[in-house]
């Protein structure tokens, strides 16, 4: 074979990873001020004790730009290096324009693609996928994702069954083209439409534009059939756990670490028992953040690299679940 004609391998490299919460704590004894709710039932039901809550002023992109200039900083380059920004999230800044062309801006960048995507709690394994797609086909070299979401704004303060549940937060990450390493040793996604009705914000869309009748119903915050949800997130969870490390040819006990979406104390005891892993090697901070969709397991990916928790070379696996139904998991070697 000609040398000229043999195609060069192009792998993604995790360059860097950042992550920015909100400064304003809501605690669950600041609940029980707000709706009939206690501290027992919300920590003894999820595993949450408080949860961050962002200002007026200070929008999901706002949250975004922060999580991104610390994953610029960690991966040691400057925003003019990024040649497409993602952004994953289920309560952008408003309808349109998208949040990563309002970050695009807050970075100063011109000119470079920027658009979010909508899968909910799984959004950042399916950002993870693009760029992985988008780098290993040589279209763009080094992509920006972001999870960034503010649920809090999207919450019916006088409904107790979800208003505990939900959180405000941002991460983010750096990933390049390289030709010598693969840092995302495989990415599964999953979807299953069927299931919209259990977990949705009925108006604002096109279904039920915006009316008076909607705001006073509170159609424009998350309803969710908790049980329902719960019920199907399991076995989903621990399936594309199992396919995702299937793809990267690797073991459950190759993995130092698993990364599960944040939701519940009770979901993630759940998988873990499933898949026969120890708590021991399952990452929480659900009790500080509350269930923060797109977001949480970036920023547990942030804070267990920051930590110490996973060291270069350690392989980590996120998973995750959310409305859709979707869901997804990826073999990452930090
Ligand atoms: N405080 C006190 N009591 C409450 C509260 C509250 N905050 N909320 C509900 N209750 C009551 C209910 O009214 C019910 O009372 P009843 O028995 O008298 O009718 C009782 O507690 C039990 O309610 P359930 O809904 O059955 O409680 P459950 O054990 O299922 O826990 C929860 C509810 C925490 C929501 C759980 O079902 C769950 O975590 N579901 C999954 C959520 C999830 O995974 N989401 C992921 C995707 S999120 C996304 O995509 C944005």
């Amino acid at each position: 074979m000609n040398k000229n004609s043999e195609a060069k391998f192009i792998g993604t490299k995790v360059l860097g990873t950042g992550s920015y919460f909100p400064k304003k704590v809501l605690s669950n004894a600041d609940l029980e001020k707000i709706v009939e709710t206690t501290d027992e039932w919300i920590l003894t039901r999820t595993g949450i004790k408080e949860r961050r809550v962002s200002e007026a002023d200070e929008p999901t992109s706002q949250l975004a730009y922060f999580a991104a200039l610390e994953a610029l900083k960690s991966a040691n380059i400057s925003p003019q290096d990024i040649d497409l920004i993602l952004v994953a999230t289920i309560t952008p800044d408003m309808q349109c324009p998208s949040t990563a062309c309002l970050l695009q801006n807050k970075l100063g960048l011109k000119g470079i693609p920027a658009f979010d995507l909508s899968a909910a709690c799984s959004g950042f394994i399916y950002a993870v996928s693009m760029a992985k797609a988008y780098i290993e086909s040589g279209m763009y070299k080094t992509v920006l994702i972001v999870g960034a979401e503010e649920l809090t704004k999207f919450t019916d303060w006088t409904d107790r069954s979800t208003c505990v549940l939900f959180g405000d937060g941002a991460g983010a990450m750096v990933l390049t083209a390289s030709d010598e390493s693969q840092s995302l040793l495989s990415v599964y996604l999953g979807a299953d439409g069927s299931f919209s009705d259990l977990l949705f914000v009925p108006a604002g869309g096109t279904k039920n534009p915006a009316t008076l009748d909607t705001v006073n119903q509170k159609l424009h915050s998350i309803k969710m059939l908790g049980k329902e949800v719960f019920k199907a997130a399991v076995p989903k969870m621990v399936y594309a756990a199992q396919k995702a490390l299937e793809l990267a040819s690797k073991k459950l006990e190759d993995i130092k670490l698993f990364i599960p979406h944040q939701a519940n104390m009770r979901i993630l005891e759940a998988v873990a028992k499933k898949l026969n892993i120890s708590m021991e090697s399952v990452f929480v901070n659900l009790h500080k953040t509350g269930n923060i969709s797109s977001a949480t397991t970036i920023t547990a990916l942030d804070e267990a690299i920051k930590t110490g928790k996973l060291v270069k070379g350690d392989l980590v696996e996120l998973v995750a679940f959310g409305a859709g139904f979707t869901w997804g998991a990826a073999v990452i070697q930090v």
